[in-house]
């Protein structure tokens, strides 16, 4: 596999809801790339977590994939069997949740809890194990590693959980990190320590991450490229500076309309007139029409194809865009 290939290509993937045939995400293609955080923002039931969840192959029994390809360094994981895929999440792909005690047992000490991921994944001995995860711990900026080793999950903050957990998911030495709103449960100076942690690993140990966020401002901090999501299909894609500076699908820019810029304090997603379509409720053409101000007859026709308008900046709008060019490969 060659160093340049994406690292994900996520090619056509849809689901659906058990035998109603509404598609949850419908036809989702775009690529993460080596090193890469893609951020994967979105409302409320915008399809973000069912995304992480597709690739991980952690569907819930009543939605099922019904077609697509997620291309993982080369190989289709949406061709594996569930116990295939399930080896592939112990060792290449890792998952982190809001909240951390969904990954913790409770009743076990955080270091053992790491240790046993390095005895079965990395089939290490004890002993290295041991001395692994206090490394871990002090690579997660978890204070008085060797003592803390010992903790039970009860005895630490939220911060310090999340830390475990990240160490737990480093401790596999994934290709592909899944964080399904890795902060949102923590407050906000310990958000920021987490997301600075997250970018150095990702610069430092070439971390490669798909970010699930509703929050525009650690989408500005902590994302290379961002994925904008409405009811299950992308809206936009767009490197992190062109999604802030220059967002062409309508759906984006009421999402960024009261940031003024991409530094500063954090924002909350702005509200917009109405709510995401539930899935008995999907328009048939695009899915943001009844929202839109700029909505059309010909909107409610068909899906928007996705159109390449910039430099790794596709949308899917019939409106026209000043630097709209024929549809090429996908960003
Ligand atoms: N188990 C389920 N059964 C039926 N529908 C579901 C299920 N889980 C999710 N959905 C539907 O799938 C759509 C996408 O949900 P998803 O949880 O992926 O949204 P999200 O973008 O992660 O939202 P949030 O920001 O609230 O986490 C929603 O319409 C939701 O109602
Ligand atoms: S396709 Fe039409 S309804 Fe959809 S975002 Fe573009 S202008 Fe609005
Ligand atoms: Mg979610």
């Amino acid at each position: 596999m060659s160093a340049a290939a994406p690292l994900l290509e996520v090619d056509g993937l849809s689901t659906v809801l058990g035998s109603t045939g509404a598609r949850i995400l419908d036809r989702i293609s775009f690529s993460l790339r080596r090193g890469e955080v893609l951020g994967v923002v979105g409302e409320s039931g915008s399809g973000k977590s069912m995304l992480g969840l597709t690739i991980m192959g952690l569907l819930p029994p009543v939605i099922r994939r019904c077609e697509g390809r997620i291309v993982l360094d080369g190989e289709d994981l949406a061709g594996l069997s569930p116990k295939a895929w399930r080896a592939k999440r112990g060792r290449d792909l890792a998952m982190i949740f809001q909240e951390p005690m969904t990954a913790l047992n409770p009743v076990m000490k955080v270091g053992a809890q790491v240790e046993e991921v390095l005895v079965r994944r990395r089939s290490m001995s004890r002993a290295a194990a041991r001395e692994e995860v206090v490394r871990l711990f002090r690579r997660v900026e978890i204070p008085s590693p060797e003592r803390r080793v010992a903790a039970y999950p009860h005895e630490m903050s939220g911060g310090m959980r999340q830390r475990v957990v990240i160490a737990m998911a480093l401790a596999a030495q994934p290709k592909l990190l899944v964080a399904d709103e890795p902060t949102t449960a923590l407050d906000v100076t310990i958000q920021a320590q987490i997301l600075d942690l997250l970018r150095d690993l990702q610069r430092d140990q070439g971390l490669s991450m798909l970010l699930i966020t509703h929050d525009l401002g650690v989408i500005a901090e902590t994302a290379d490229r961002v994925i904008v999501l409405y009811a299950g299909r992308v809206a936009e894609i767009a490197p992190v500076r062109t999604l802030f500076d220059a967002p062409a699908h309508p759906y984006t820019r009421a999402l960024l309309s009261s940031i003024p810029k991409t530094t500063g304090p954090r924002h909350r997603l702005v509200s917009i007139e109405g709510a995401v379509p539930g899935v008995g409720a999907l328009p048939k053409g695009c899915r943001f029409a009844p929202r839109c101000p700029f909505h059309q007859p010909a909107c409610d026709a068909a899906a928007p194809p996705l159109r390449v308008v910039g430099e790794g900046h596709v949308v899917s709008c019939i409106l026209p865009c000043s630097t709209d060019r024929p549809v090429g490969a996908l960003a």
